[in-house]
């Protein structure tokens, strides 16, 4: 059987002293593909910065990858990151580049170094998502 990608059993999710989530429990598999729904102020974003190490787990326990987010140490959460993928609505591209050399970035932050490759893959997802045409727009204009 698979293992979990995401495993969370009894987290209490806390925003400053207000507890926003009691007894999280949250299993979450290799392909699966899951949405998370609730009205404004539930605590969706609140769940999401506790998976990419935003908001310190302090209470139950969490498994993301291979990290153990329960009191998670500040230096090891480039590394969490560095397992995931987060599109953000307000996008937090950088925006001193072009939309290719953001996604040439991230390629090179997370181990890829054949510069070939790289331009291989940024052109196969930016094809992917039908933006190809934008691969050289510069975000500051
Ligand atoms: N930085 C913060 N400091 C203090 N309280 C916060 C902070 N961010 C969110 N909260 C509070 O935590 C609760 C959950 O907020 P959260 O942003 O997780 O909800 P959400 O489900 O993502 O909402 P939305 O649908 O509006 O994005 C709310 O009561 C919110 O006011
Ligand atoms: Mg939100």
């Amino acid at each position: 059987m698979q293992q979990p990608i995401i495993e969370i059993k009894g987290a209490n999710i806390y925003q400053g002293e207000n507890l926003v989530l009691k007894e999280v429990d949250l299993t979450i598999k290799e392909g699966e593909f899951v949405y998370l729904v609730g009205r404004t102020g539930t605590g969706k974003s609140s769940l999401l910065k506790t998976l990419y190490g935003d908001l310190l787990l302090t209470e139950g326990d969490a498994v993301v990858v291979d990290y153990q987010l329960k009191n998670l140490h500040w230096k090891q959460v480039p590394y969490l990151r560095r397992k995931l993928g987060v599109v953000f609505q307000d996008f937090r591209l950088l925006t001193d580049r072009n939309v290719a050399n953001n996604l040439r970035f991230v390629l090179k932050a997370t181990g890829w170094t054949d510069k070939k490759e790289i331009d291989e893959k940024v052109e196969m997802v930016l094809e992917q998502v039908g933006l190809k045409d934008k691969a050289k727009k510069c975000l500051m204009k």
